[in-house]
């Protein structure tokens, strides 16, 4: 095309399957490691070339995740040191339209408006044909693991990351869900058979937060009981107007952190009789029983909690370590109630694939919380990484600059006035 700009400014909207030399992006640097704020910072980079089963997706709007908080900090490791380039563009959820397919993409075409899976496999293995992806050799996060996320104008994905989108939602709204969406969805029914079923009770940590968000209306969708366990009323209030069953202030108990020693008995005993008041509260909500899943990942803080509360044969199923890795249990609760502790990671495409379809069937909220601009990158990530943000999921709007727009018609239309 001859009428290509080199740089597009956000929002104005390049001719269909146009793609530019450059695009504004907000990279992490090595040398910038820190706090989001110092870490993200706005830039003019090379847009990316797309190879053979890739696909260039033109951002819309784009999730705010841990991903781009633990990004920033290089904290388990610095993504530039996984994927050996020089800056990192975090951004592991989006809503877009398919701009450019390489060679080989047949299922999605230039215009396609679609929501993003963090998934990446090699797609060619006894795992992903048949297998489990999740135990792809070459399994990776997109917006993590690789360099083209979606905090930039243009990502980089493989075609089969890629979803239909909503068409209900507006870009932001489709932006902010997918990940905790499809990570919860996993959790949930990803590890027979221990998976979600009616009545079953359930304990979910951080319930507000964007996962908690996602598996409280899961739950609720499949007739189970939420139990929600958050930090104030506020989020307590927000909880059960989502559909939990009852919730819980973690600040009313003082059972946390790593478990004593079990050979102390005055430490131990103590944590115990800490441990159980928080468990007599739940049976006020159960009627007297133990819950059959606890959704798990604050970790350090939490964990020696989650595996005495959870019931004989029951799972608690993990993924991640916010507070700390160093998850401690007393193992003979474990085996002698042959408990399962299972850790969990995303989603396959199938899993995000099934996830996806409660929200275009309109059973599952997004849990947008806040929408910013793509000058405010960091600031839901700073919000986040001290645990002041709102509950539910942030978004922030890249190209889509225009409010309230549902796919690109609307938003050319916008750009037009
Ligand atoms: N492996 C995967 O595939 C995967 C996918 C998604 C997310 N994750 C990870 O999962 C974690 C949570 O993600 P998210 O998006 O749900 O984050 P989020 O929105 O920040 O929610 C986390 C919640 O944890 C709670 N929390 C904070 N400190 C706590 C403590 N000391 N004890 C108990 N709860 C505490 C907070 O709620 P209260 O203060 O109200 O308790 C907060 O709302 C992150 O580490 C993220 O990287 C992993």
């Amino acid at each position: 095309m001859d009428d290509v700009k080199d740089l597009y400014d956000l929002g104005e909207i390049p001719p269909l399957g146009a793609v530019p030399k450059l695009m504004h992006a907000m990279p992490i640097r090595q040398e910038r490691h820190g706090r989001p704020a110092t870490a993200m910072q706005h830039e003019t980079v090379p847009v990316p070339e797309v190879g053979p089963g890739e696909v260039l997706v033109y951002v819309m709007s784009a999730g705010v995740n841990y991903n781009g908080v633990w990004a920033s900090l290089g904290k388990p490791l610095s993504p530039m040191k996984l994927h050996k380039q020089p800056y990192h563009i975090a951004g592991s959820d989006a809503s877009g339209v398919v701009w450019k397919v390489g060679a080989g993409v047949v299922n999605w075409h230039p215009g396609d408006e679609v929501v993003v899976h963090c998934n990446q496999t090699c797609g060619q293995c006894h795992n992903c044909n048949g297998g489990e992806p999740m135990l792809c050799r070459e399994q990776q996060i997109w917006g993590y693991e690789t360099t083209h996320g979606s905090f930039a104008q243009f990502a980089k994905v493989q075609a089969q990351q890629l979803l239909p989108k909503p068409k209900h939602l507006t870009w932001g709204e489709a932006g902010c869900y997918t990940l905790v969406h499809a990570t919860s969805w996993r959790m949930l029914y990803g590890h027979p058979p221990h998976t979600l079923k009616p009545a079953m009770n359930v304990l979910i940590w951080g319930a507000s937060g964007g996962l908690g968000t996602m598996a409280i209306q899961i739950c609720k969708a499949a007739g189970a009981n939420a139990i929600a366990v958050v930090s104030s009323e506020e989020k307590g209030r927000y909880c059960m107007d989502l559909g939990a069953k009852a919730w819980l202030n973690r600040k009313d108990f003082d059972c946390w952190g790593v478990m004593p020693d079990p050979n102390d008995p005055e430490a131990y005993g103590g944590w115990v009789k800490r441990v159980r008041k928080f468990g007599k509260a739940i049976w006020d909500i159960t009627g007297g029983v133990d819950v059959d899943i606890v959704f798990e990942h604050p970790g350090e803080q939490t964990f020696p909690v989650s595996a005495y509360v959870v019931r004989r044969g029951g799972m608690v199923v993990f993924c991640a370590g916010t507070t700390g890795y160093n998850l401690t249990f007393d193992a003979r609760y474990v085996w002698m109630r042959q408990k399962r502790i299972q850790g969990s990671h995303f989603a396959s495409k199938y899993e995000a694939d099934q996830a996806n379809h409660l929200v275009m069937d309109g059973k599952i909220g997004t849990g947008l919380s806040r929408e910013f601009s793509f000058e405010e990158t960091a600031v839901p990530h700073e919000l986040m990484l001290d645990n002041r943000h709102p509950p539910g999921n942030m978004v922030i709007n890249v190209n889509a600059t225009a409010p309230g727009c549902h796919n690109l018609e609307e938003s050319r239309a916008a750009q037009a006035r």
